[in-house]
């Protein structure tokens, strides 16, 4: 005697109670691989702050979404490394620019795949920011500029046929502008991803040195990204993008942030999407490189807490691996 009336461990006892009775599950249609391309390389070029992710080539870029494919994966988000950079970040909306030939040569190759794409300013300004003409000691960006290059960016995805856009800069009226050019422009069918509660985070450290922001980047994003102590903020993020018409709300960093995931599943019935950025990755990589932890449970431990916090989805450089293992 002694123990309570409903005594839990009932439940496990073996391992196909555990199996019926499990809640979650992370499955390929939960995942979405990110995906590097560079329009100035002649071969892959291993990216080496994240293990085993490469900036892609025009020719080595449909082997590896083939690769993919294989594996079960049915959406990727592609992120871009322009040759050239200007103050404009004229690249990201160039119709020969490197997301926009990579959308076109996937979308030859694998009609069926889900093409997300960063529309964002960051990779493709000299001052690596995600709005134009920065003003650090004023009132942060020219919106109007900002915006409008953001239009041309979508618009310019949207013509050669890609699904899902997801514009990364949590840039105010972002969403709304975008919906109105996009369904103005015959597009009102591309869904747009909001990165609603974007956290001005030291874990995108390694995306930076990914994509060149590194170097040229000076100051923070903290006039636009949500200081990390912020709750609510987050919360009236998120009601705006969806008043705005967000159609998929985004919670990133990931693990630091599971209450938000949480609180934003409770309180709206939109898809959400979880982003293990590239610190997350990074931190894991090396704690399983050095033996400190056990990569298959590892992996999959983060990656169930995304669904059990209550994501539909997770973007994740894990996405791969967990699948081959
Ligand atoms: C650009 C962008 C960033 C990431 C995705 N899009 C970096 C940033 O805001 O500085 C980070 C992704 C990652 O760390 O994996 N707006």
């Amino acid at each position: 005697m002694g123990y309570p009336l409903d005594r839990l461990q009932r439940y496990r006892r073996k391992s196909n109670l555990r199996e019926i009775f499990s809640e979650n599950n992370v499955t390929a249609n939960d995942l979405i691989m990110p995906v590097f391309v560079s329009d100035s390389l002649q071969e892959p070029e291993p990216i080496t702050v994240l293990p085993g992710m490469f900036q892609q080539t025009r020719d080595s870029l449909l082997k590896e979404i083939e690769y993919c494919v294989s594996l079960g994966i049915k959406a990727i988000i592609l992120f871009g490394i322009p040759a050239h950079k200007d103050d404009r970040g004229s690249g990201a909306y160039d119709p020969n620019g490197v997301i926009q030939n990579a959308i076109h040569q996937i979308r030859c190759r694998f009609p069926e795949l889900v093409i997300m794409a960063d529309c964002c300013l960051c990779e493709y300004t000299d001052h690596g920011h995600c709005g134009l003409s920065p003003d650090l000691d004023g009132f942060g960006f020219d919106m109007d500029e900002t915006l409008s290059a953001l239009k041309k960016i979508a618009i310019s995805y949207a013509e050669l046929g890609v699904d899902v856009i997801a514009p990364s800069g949590m840039i105010d009226g972002m969403i709304l502008t975008l919906r109105e050019a996009l369904d103005q422009a015959g597009y009102s069918h591309v869904l747009l991803l909001s990165y609603a509660v974007k956290y001005a985070s030291a874990f995108y450290g390694p995306f930076r040195f990914a994509v060149g922001t590194k170097d040229d980047f000076k100051g923070d994003r903290l006039h636009h990204q949500l200081g990390v102590g912020q709750y609510r903020e987050g919360i009236r993020e998120a009601t705006l993008d969806v008043q705005e018409g967000a159609d998929i709300l985004m919670v990133k960093p990931g693990m630091p942030y599971l209450d938000m995931i949480r609180s934003l599943r409770n309180r709206f019935d939109h898809p959400i999407v979880a982003y293990q950025v590239s610190g997350e990755y990074a931190m894991l990589c090396q704690a399983i490189e050095s033996g400190i932890l056990s990569e298959a449970e590892a992996i999959y431990e983060t990656l169930i807490g995304f669904k059990r916090a209550g994501a539909d989805l997770i973007i994740s450089y894990f996405a791969k691996r967990y699948l081959e293992i």
